[in-house]
């Protein structure tokens, strides 16, 4: 056995001294616990193939982890008997190779009361392993996972970080916090803000895939919302773009008014044109910092609002799966039937919730939008009204003649971003209409449908 098995292994078997904060909370003593030790064999061994795209695995635990029921694929897949899954710690499936930062990050969103995805390597009880996207949930006293299939090409970057992960946790020996700030370094390296964005966009990525496999009619209310979100973060981009051109360029109506001095003395026209330039200036740089920072906070309900819709359909799938389950105990289908329907109930609530908050959103970009663009027609105008004006100067007009350049430059550029940002208004406002009239999510129905 080698030295880092050893330390592995020494990690997830005593890991009830391992300090990992909210962990005692849930450790109990499992005298029933069938975790042998994991030979090394399983470290490196290449993943089952038992395991179908149509699959979709179902556990409930109680508040500590403990198992409390299951769907007849997820007992197939794990090779466990009923008798050795039931009442045993969900850890039971644990894998060596999975780092504890990602458990440490379930259990600290689930506890608080919310749901969290993870992509989720499991073993089998014949030293075979198997990768799954999960939803954890909680649910009156205890927790429901339900869970795909991984099969969009996102999940081999996540298991080379997680190899990362799990190899600085043994090495550095990293406590529970490093070690979640470590997952976080890794989310961020592949491009998220954060953790909550990564697993929006992973069950996005595996819930949509999985549905074209399957041949499934499209989600279009989840098309919808990804749209909106992409929609929404070209809005910020292109915002913060125009943000840097007015800063760079804010030194133009004072040198403006400098000239207007020079040619023509206190109070000519060409001073209050650039007077007049300076305010509107001023005001659509206003409405700009209100609009961009709408369009940073809008992105986070958005991307709640696709978690929560593609958690929704995946609970959907779930209760189908258990609903043609012919390996359950009955009693127990029913409860987890009318489980899976109020968790339903409640995420398709929260979704249209969210939704709703998304097309107040895009109310307002849409009337920002046109006020924006109407600011920067003046600021247009005004830049004529001093060329006409300058051509009736004698002076040396050569400063001047540069400034009216520079602005009309500027303005060129100020255009051309906010044609962009118009266009994605035009997007989300279709988007929205789109949200409004796509399809129901799939009924998960009652629980007498369980008979
Ligand atoms: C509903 C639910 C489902 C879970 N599913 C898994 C799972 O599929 N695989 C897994 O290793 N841990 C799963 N866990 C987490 C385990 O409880 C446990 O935290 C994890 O295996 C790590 O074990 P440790 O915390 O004792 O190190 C699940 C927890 C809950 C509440």
């Amino acid at each position: 056995m080698s030295a880092s098995f050893l330390q592995i292994a020494k990690g997830l078997f005593c890991s009830q001294n391992s300090g990992f904060g909210n962990v005692v909370l849930r450790k109990c003593d499992f005298s029933n616990c069938h975790v042998e030790l994991m030979p090394t064999t399983l470290i490196n061994a290449p993943e089952i193939d038992t395991l179908n795209a149509s699959d979709v695995l179902f556990s409930r635990t109680d508040d500590r982890g403990v198992i409390v029921s299951a769907n007849d694929v997820f007992k197939r897949i794990s090779g466990f008997e009923w008798a050795e899954l039931i009442g045993a710690p969900h850890k039971i499936v644990r894998h060596p190779n999975m780092p504890r930062a990602v458990f440490q990050l379930i259990w600290d969103t689930i506890q608080s009361g919310n749901p969290v995805g993870a992509y989720v390597t499991n073993r089998t009880k014949t030293e075979g392993s198997y990768t799954l996207f999960a939803v954890i949930m909680p649910f009156e006293n205890g927790f429901v996972s339900v869970r795909l299939m991984p099969t969009s090409p996102q999940v081999n970057d996540i298991k080379k970080a997680y190899d990362r992960i799990r190899e600085r946790e043994v090495s550095e020996n990293l406590n529970p916090k490093e070690s979640v700030a470590a997952l976080e370094h890794e989310i961020c390296a592949l491009g998220f803000v954060d953790y909550a964005a990564f697993m929006a966009d992973a069950l996005e990525r595996e819930t949509l895939a999985h549905g074209q496999i399957l041949k499934r009619p499209r989600l279009r209310r989840l098309e919808a919302l990804s749209n909106i979100q992409s929609a929404v973060e070209t809005i910020e981009a292109e915002g913060k773009k125009i943000e840097t051109l007015i800063r760079a360029t804010n030194q133009i109506p004072y040198n403006m008014r400098l000239q207007a001095m020079r040619l023509e003395g206190r109070d000519g026209p060409i001073g209050v044109i650039s007077a007049n330039h300076q305010t509107m200036s001023d005001n659509f740089a206003t409405s700009l910092r209100d609009f961009v920072k709408a369009a940073t906070t809008g992105v986070a309900p958005v991307r709640d609002a696709k978690f929560l819709t593609a958690t929704t359909s995946l609970i959907a799938e779930a209760a189908d799966s258990l609903r043609h389950d012919t390996g359950m105990r009955s009693e127990k289908k029913a409860t987890d039937l009318l489980s899976l329907s109020r968790l339903a109930d409640y995420y398709m609530d929260k979704s249209l919730l969210a939704v709703k908050d998304v097309s107040n959103r895009a109310a307002y970009f849409d009337r920002v939008c046109k006020d924006m663009r109407r600011m920067v027609f003046g600021l247009e105008m005004t830049r004529t009204m001093c060329k006409i004006e300058r051509s009736k100067t004698t002076g040396d007009t050569e400063g001047l003649d540069e400034i009216i350049d520079r602005l009309h430059n500027v303005e060129r550029q100020l255009s051309e971003m906010m044609a962009r940002i118009e266009n994605a208004v035009r997007g989300i406002t279709d988007s929205v209409e789109g949200l409004q009239s796509a399809e129901k999510l799939p009924s998960v129905g009652q629980a007498s449908d369980a008979a």
